[in-house]
């Protein structure tokens, strides 16, 4: 199925994408912007081509359109564009070579250091700035704004893919960056034109009945319903050259060695020398 113009995908074939004919939730209302959601895929391979000129400051528009708590606004975004630049953040991020591929990459910093410099400026002392529930405010809302370009990008016809990889040496990373304290580098973002031998198939995602609880949370058949996803997801892995993997068997590799974590174990103290006390 050709998804190239994602946003004309009927309502039927966009589902079945996402989930699999035989999973298809029973969706109500319907529009472009839905169609072209339900189209996403993270890409990891990328052409050379520059972006059109102002197509960061449009995507930087999409974001800061997104909610943000109390409008406090408390995110920034460091866009990199140097190779030499990129090819540091990469090898800081598990060696990704999407990230010295993409033309454009972005850096989500969740960024109370403004509001740090406010403080001074104004003389005043902002009690709830050391607290955990300030940290998540700010990680929040950078996710949230990201999510946003994200979107903007693919109604473009650009491609993008999350880093978190960019946590694994999160102080070297700020040291590159230049981050003031109170600023912390929550994920990066590779932005642009998809290779074209690049894998781009739509991943299926849980049966909504997996995640969807109403009024009480549960589903007595999530067993069930997660092997039956674990069939699906091992089809997708082999179709898309994958190792042959069931989802189970991922999250488990994934989840149960701290290994998997790539230094992101130690963030609690990284996240403290970058001026977040997380009281
Ligand atoms: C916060 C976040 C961090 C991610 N970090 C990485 C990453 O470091 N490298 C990568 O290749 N993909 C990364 N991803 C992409 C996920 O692997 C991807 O979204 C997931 O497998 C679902 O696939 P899809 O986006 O194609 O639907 C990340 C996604 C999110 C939301």
């Amino acid at each position: 199925m050709d998804i190239s113009h994602a946003s004309s995908l009927s309502k039927a074939d966009a589902l079945a994408l996402r989930y699999g004919e035989d999973s298809i939730p029973a969706a109500g209302p319907w529009s472009d912007a839905i169609a072209l959601m339900l189209s996403h895929r993270s890409i990891r391979g990328y052409r050379p081509d520059a972006l059109p000129e102002g197509t960061l400051e449009t995507l930087i528009s999409a974001a800061q359109s997104a909610a943000t708590s109390s409008n406090l606004q408390t995110w920034s975004v460091v866009a990199v564009t140097d190779p030499g630049k990129k090819a540091q953040i990469a090898k800081l991020s598990a060696g990704q070579k999407q990230i010295e591929q993409c033309p454009l990459f972005l850096a989500w910093i969740a960024d109370v250091s403004r509001n740090e410099r406010m403080s001074v400026e104004e003389g005043v002392t902002l009690e709830v700035l050391p607290f955990l529930e300030t940290y998540l405010v700010a990680a929040i809302d950078a996710a949230l704004a990201a999510q946003n370009a994200v979107t903007a990008a693919e109604s473009l016809g650009l491609s993008t893919v999350y880093i978190g990889a960019m946590r694994n040496n999160s102080t070297q990373i700020a040291e590159l960056l230049g981050l003031p304290q109170g600023a912390m580098g929550v994920f990066g973002m590779c932005v642009g034109y998809a290779a074209p031998d690049t894998a781009n198939e739509v991943k299926p995602r849980l049966p909504q009945d997996a995640i969807l609880y109403r009024e009480t949370y549960g589903n007595p058949n999530e067993s069930a319903l997660r092997k039956a996803y674990d069939a699906k997801m091992a089809a997708f892995s082999k179709r898309n050259d994958m190792t042959q993997d069931t989802w189970t068997s991922r999250v488990i590799g994934r989840m149960s060695k701290v290994a998997a974590l790539g230094g992101r174990d130690k963030l609690v103290s990284a996240l403290h020398a970058m001026g977040f006390p997380l009281k």
